[in-house]
């Protein structure tokens, strides 16, 4: 049995489908984890999805990810932005790390432009609303080498 991928999600994205619907979508997340379970399950994989309106939780989660997971994918949200700590946990991974937005932040205000995570990230995927992270599921499935047949 392979390990799962972690899909983390990072501050106030537990309020998905009501929050700024016109920018993050009207999907919930619990919508968003099942469509990364059933991308998961055509690969032959499992998902951990999980979400926190803390730092320091986040942060426990990645760590735990190094010995526990395949891959990790995260929406840190707004600490994308601002969190030198969690860049600082990420570089500790020697698994891929795909980073995952549902807007697309080099679209919005300028602020939004530097994620502190894209330094450590395989690769990002934004812009596409709950397919982002589904999409991200494909990612990290093809760099685990478990994507299914065409
Ligand atoms: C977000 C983009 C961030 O700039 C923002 O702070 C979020 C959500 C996204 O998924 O588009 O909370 O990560």
């Amino acid at each position: 049995m392979s390990k799962p991928i972690y899909v983390l999600s990072g501050p106030n994205l537990n309020l998905l489908g009501v929050r700024e619907p016109e920018i993050y979508g009207r999907d919930t997340l619990a919508d968003v984890q099942g469509r990364c379970e059933s991308r998961a399950k055509k690969a032959g994989l499992t998902v951990v999805f999980r979400q926190s309106n803390h730092e320091g939780e986040l942060i426990d989660w990645v760590q735990e990810a190094r010995e526990k997971a395949c891959a990790l994918i995260i929406n840190p949200a707004g600490y994308g932005h601002t969190s030198v700590a969690l860049l600082d946990a990420l570089k500790t991974l020697t698994i891929p790390i795909v980073e995952c937005h549902l807007s697309n932040p080099a679209a919005r205000e300028d602020f939004r432009r530097k994620t502190y995570v894209s330094l450590a990230a395989t690769g990002v995927v934004s812009g596409f609303g709950a397919a982002s992270y589904e999409l991200a599921v494909e990612a990290a499935a093809g760099l685990v080498g478990a994507n299914p047949p065409a």
